[in-house]
């Protein structure tokens, strides 16, 4: 499906969005082992929390989901029922990943599948440290298919990250919440901590190491959620109204998480007008509520340590970067050509297509230039990111353009087409 775009006058309003989607897989997760219910308000409604959602209910979870609130019957500990078929993880790394972890520790046989692009994503950095556990998975050349066989014991572990990752990090913790010594995980940066915070976890410092620790004695019990904003899914609305003369934008209960908002941070290096109003605080995750303003915006340096903290929102700060003074430069990002497309390549097709004076490098790329000519439609490589972030760059293009394969937004939004047509004029 092509998806075309006129160029906007204005952004105005306000927007409440759908609820994180990492929080939600998390608090989905988490939930099904739990003795008891666990009501969960503004889940996401993106395609790849209904495949966890699909993958728990394979294993004999009950969920209702219902507008305002989700409700998970938890089966207590190691209480799922053995699926009777593959669970399918779609095009959802969160949900193959941290659930490897979670089946590492049960009593019987699984396999995990996933659509063509997460079938083609690296495996191995999760499949070690679950091996390490003591746990028996086979694969096909450390890809998907998994399948995870039921073992006697696991042991716990110590784990300093090669890769920062929080899907890693995360299956090792979930695996680690069934042993009754300490599993521990180091970081040398820390990546998103929501299953830290929703399971409650102690977490030390140590020099420039993060170590996150659990054990049996951290299980959940059953509780209430309530999942703040995407700020990932925010971040293309925040884009458009500081590019846009004349534009103020309110985001209401937005996730405030700080290991989630260098992206904001970077944003405001570059000149752009954001009124950050923490307002509360839910099972540790803050939230709260961003003001936006147009801006005049300048491209800065960007420092490789940051690159797993803004990971999932390069594209769109890409398309800031277009239209900022100077050059923009990523390098160190290496992780971009694993993600649910080779994200430097996706990037780089399309900025072909606008004629800037561009370098691709194996860890990123480097643009100078204004945009001088459109080749469109602009493609999505069935990449979310890629989608939304290529339409915002067609809203602010004179004589507007076009995204081919755009129906991959629901991946993250849905919504995403009712929310902009909400905000712009
Ligand atoms: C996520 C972690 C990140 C991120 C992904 C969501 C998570 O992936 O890119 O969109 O929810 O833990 P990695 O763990 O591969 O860095």
């Amino acid at each position: 499906m092509i998806q075309s775009f006129n160029k906007i006058n204005k952004v105005s309003g306000k927007l409440s969005l759908p609820g994180d989607k990492s929080i939600s897989h998390r608090a989905l997760l988490i939930s099904s082992l739990a003795d008891g219910k666990s009501y969960i308000k503004n889940i996401s409604n993106s395609d790849d929390v209904n495949s966890t959602i699909n993958c728990l209910r394979e294993l004999g979870i009950r969920i209702e989901v219902d507008n305002n609130e989700t409700i998970v019957f938890g089966s207590g500990f190691k209480g799922y029922q053995k699926p009777f078929k593959p669970l399918n993880a779609g095009n959802s790394g969160t949900t193959a990943r941290l659930l490897a972890g979670i089946l590492a520790a049960q009593n019987f046989e699984s396999t995990i599948i996933g659509d063509e692009s997460l079938s083609s994503r690296p495996m191995k950095r999760v499949i070690e440290p679950i091996t390490q556990m003591g746990s028996r998975i086979e694969s096909s050349d450390v890809k998907l298919p998994l399948k995870i066989f039921p073992v006697d014991n696991l042991n716990s572990i110590k784990y300093a990250m090669p890769v920062a990752s929080a899907q890693v990090k995360s299956a090792i913790l979930l695996a680690g919440l069934h042993l009754s010594e300490q599993t521990s995980v180091i970081e040398s940066i820390q990546t998103r901590n929501h299953t830290e915070n929703l399971l409650g976890l102690s977490v030390a410092k140590e020099g420039n190491d993060v170590i996150s620790s659990v054990s049996r004695s951290n299980y959940p019990v059953a509780k209430e959620y309530f999942i703040p904003g995407d700020i990932s899914s925010a971040m293309f609305f925040i884009v458009l109204t500081l590019l846009t003369k004349n534009s103020e934008l309110l985001i209401k209960d937005i996730s405030l998480n700080p290991t989630r908002i260098e992206c904001l941070s970077l944003l405001k290096r570059m000149g752009g007008n954001i009124h950050i109003e923490e307002k509360g605080i839910s099972n540790n995750e803050i939230y709260g509520d961003l003001l936006v303003k147009s801006s005049d915006l300048s491209n800065v340096k960007i420092d490789e340590e940051i690159i797993p903290l803004i990971i999932d929102e390069i594209p769109i700060l890409v398309i800031a970067g277009i239209f900022a003074e100077g050059a923009f430069q990523l390098r160190g990002a290496t992780e971009l050509r694993v993600k649910e497309s080779d994200r430097i390549k996706a990037i780089c097709r399309n900025l072909l297509k606008i004629g800037l004076d561009l370098k691709e490098y194996e860890d990123g790329f480097s643009f100078l230039g204004k945009i001088k000519k459109s080749f469109e439609p602009f493609a999505s490589f069935g990449d979310h990111r890629i989608a939304m972030a290529f339409a915002i760059l067609s809203l602010l293009m004179n004589g507007g353009g076009s995204v081919e394969g755009f129906d991959c937004v629901s991946i993250s939004n849905p919504n995403f087409l009712e929310q902009l047509s909400s905000i712009t004029h």
